[in-house]
């Protein structure tokens, strides 16, 4: 059943990702890195799929039988619309980043938000239930962490977003727990927030600028820090927080965990997390540049 050696024969399984652009996409090294540490005779591959093929593309995956995607930008939105089933949170997030094939059947799934509150709980040992947890953005990356926020038990979800009506839309998908706040009003909330998540794009790629979406002299000991971003490595928003003597992760923990969920769903074998974590670390070092999964 199991080769190791990544050579593709005739039992071969396929997964992929789906994106445009995909060349710089993470996916291929970390999933094939999984499958030959886990033993499976699966292997991964990237596809550049243009909006106008998608329909096409997602005929292909049933004509092929390629047994898992990934997808990436720009298809989330469009691919929960293309399915023929979408988990819960697929559905409430109207985003897919993980399809299995179930005999030709799409089932689109979102793996981003527990792949974040798995990535608080391997980095920082925190787990939501009972915080109260401030989520600044309400960008498709911020809705999959409030609604995992939500669903984890945290006792608030604050969102504060530059465009506020995204914050109000946020905040719904944390249920009683959800309440938005303008950006300008954000300092109170950072005072008051046990988790203090940035889900905005603010500091990305910026090697050596001081780019944070909030100001960070409101942060407090005790407090704990996730940035969503994850290049440069140590963002801008980290840096200030670990200043401070905060416990503060980046984004590539939640890059790896997503991953691994899905790896989970596509193979129903555990992931080797601690193997797609070095892949991650390994690719991130040597690529230097901005590097979207
Ligand atoms: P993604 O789906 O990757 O999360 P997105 O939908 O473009 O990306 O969302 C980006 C987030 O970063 C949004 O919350 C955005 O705020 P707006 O909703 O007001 O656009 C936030 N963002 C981007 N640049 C920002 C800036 N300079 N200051 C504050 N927030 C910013």
């Amino acid at each position: 059943m199991t080769t190791g050696s990544g050579a593709p024969r005739g039992s071969t399984r396929l997964a992929a990702v789906i994106g445009s652009p995909v060349r710089h996409s993470l996916s291929p090294v970390v999933h094939n890195a999984a499958f030959r540490a886990a033993g499976l005779d699966w292997t991964f591959l990237a596809f550049e799929v243009q909006p106008s093929a998608l329909v096409a593309a997602l005929d292909g995956v049933r004509a092929l039988g390629i047994a898992g995607l990934s997808v990436t930008m720009p298809h989330k939105e469009d691919v929960a619309h293309l399915v023929d089933e979408l988990s819960d949170d697929a559905r409430l997030l109207d985003a897919v980043n993980c399809v299995v094939n179930d005999g030709g059947r799409l089932v689109g799934h979102n793996t981003d938000g527990p792949g974040f509150v798995a990535a608080l709980e391997a980095d920082l040992g925190v787990t939501p239930a009972g915080r109260r947890c401030l989520v600044v953005g309400a960008g498709g990356a911020a809705r999959a962490v409030v609604l995992a926020l939500g669903r984890a038990g945290a006792s608030t979800v604050v969102v504060a977003n530059r465009t506020v009506e995204r914050a109000e839309q946020a905040a719904e998908l944390a249920g009683a727990a959800g309440r938005p706040v303008a950006l300008a009003d954000v300092a109170d909330e950072v005072r008051l927030a046990d988790i203090v998540v940035n889900a905005t794009s603010v500091g990305m790629g910026l090697q050596g600028s001081a780019d944070v979406a909030f100001p960070p002299d409101a942060l407090r000991p005790g407090q704990v820090v996730a940035d969503i971003v994850y290049q440069p490595l140590v963002t801008p928003l980290v840096a200030a927080a670990r200043r401070r003597g905060l416990a503060a992760t980046n984004g590539v923990s939640m890059l790896v965990h997503q991953a691994a969920v899905a790896f989970e769903l596509w193979t129903g074998t555990p992931a080797p997390v601690a193997v797609m974590a070095a892949e991650v670390e390994q690719s991130l070092a040597t690529l230097g540049e901005p590097s979207p999964r």
